[in-house]
């Protein structure tokens, strides 16, 4: 019998998930209640498709046919057996619709919310089986970035992030287990950290917009495709690795790290940043942008083996 997953809110994100799930060889039963809803998704699939065909993501048997559309978040989910949430980045929203998902689904099945920096916690407060939902945080798009963060709530079951982990796993992802409850996650905050630096730097006239991200990008975001910043000194303290770059630069690397900005997004500084990436981006619009950053990502991953 051909696996189901239940996609609930079908826009940017839903959309992505819904194109990679039918690659895995899923049936996809969706749910958006605007009126181009349907539409949308399906133009985005058969976009996507190509792309995850040239990745060798498409699984033997996989048909985008098996794509469902329901006008009904509970007929979405039925015969499921695992849902992943991808609705606005609305509290009150969330807390609704995993209510009535929660109250249309089998206490087993696993609820996963794409939510960026929402907490299961707050979202699942009106569940009556708070222990199967999960935080299932994709980067997009969701069919191309391999990441996927994993995050309970406080009554979140270890058995439902288990499941979680291995559910992503199974399907080609890259899950991480976040421990504790934090604001945006990890990634999202390791992103931010970095950019405070960035803007702090672009505040204080140290360099521009377009040098500050080719400081990243012609540089350590190279290596920051292939491993994270813990791999990547530990390689920097030769044979020695963690230990020797710890005790060789872990004191001037301590003064940097004191040393770092607390900038704030104030009117000016804000300014400064979307004129600065405007001169970046040197008349190219968001589609040319988009064309030229998803045929790269394409390259990267088909180098680094990733999906
Ligand atoms: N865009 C990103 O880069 C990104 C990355 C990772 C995670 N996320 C998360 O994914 C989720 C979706 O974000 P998005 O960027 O796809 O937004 P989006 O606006 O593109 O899509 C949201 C979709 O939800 C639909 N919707 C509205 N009300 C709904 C309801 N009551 N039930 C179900 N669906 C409903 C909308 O019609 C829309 O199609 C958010 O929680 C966001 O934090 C976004």
């Amino acid at each position: 019998m051909t696996r189901r997953v239940g996609v609930i809110g079908a826009g940017t994100i839903g959309a992505s998930w819904a194109a990679y799930f039918l690659a895995r060889g899923f049936e996809v039963a969706a749910y958006d209640p605007a009126p181009n809803g349907e539409d949308f998704a399906r133009r985005f699939i058969d976009t996507a498709w190509p792309t995850l065909e040239k990745l060798n993501v498409v699984q033997a048997g996989a048909d985008r046919k098996r794509f469902e559309f329901f006008k009904d978040p509970a007929a979405a989910t039925k015969g499921a057996e695992f849902v992943q949430e991808s609705g606005p980045e609305r509290e009150d929203l969330k807390v609704d619709l995993f209510a009535s998902l929660d109250a249309a689904l089998p206490p087993d099945i696993v609820i996963a919310t794409s939510s960026s920096g929402l907490l299961a916690s707050r979202v699942s407060v009106k569940c009556k089986h708070p222990e199967r939902c999960v935080i299932g945080h994709p980067f997009n798009p969701p069919h191309l970035i391999p990441l996927v963060e994993v995050v309970g709530g406080a009554k979140t079951s270890p058995e439902a992030i288990d499941n979680a982990m291995q559910f992503y796993r199974d399907i080609g992802k890259h899950p991480i287990h976040i421990k504790k409850e934090v604001k945006g996650h990890v990634a999202n905050r390791l992103q931010v950290a970095l950019w405070r630096e960035a803007v702090h730097l672009v505040a204080e006239g140290v360099v521009s917009v377009a040098d500050a991200d080719a400081a990243i990008a012609y540089g350590p975001g190279l290596r920051w495709a292939l491993m994270g910043p813990h791999l990547t000194f530990h390689m920097a303290g030769g044979e020695g690795g963690m230990k020797h770059f710890m005790d060789h630069l872990g004191g001037p690397i301590q003064g940097w790290m004191d040393d770092l900005g607390q900038t704030r997004l104030t009117p000016d500084v804000q300014k400064k940043i979307i004129d600065g990436v405007a001169e970046e981006a040197a008349g190219r619009n968001m589609a040319d942008l988009q064309r030229w950053r998803d045929r790269k990502l394409i390259d990267i991953l088909k180098v680094s083996g990733e999906p």
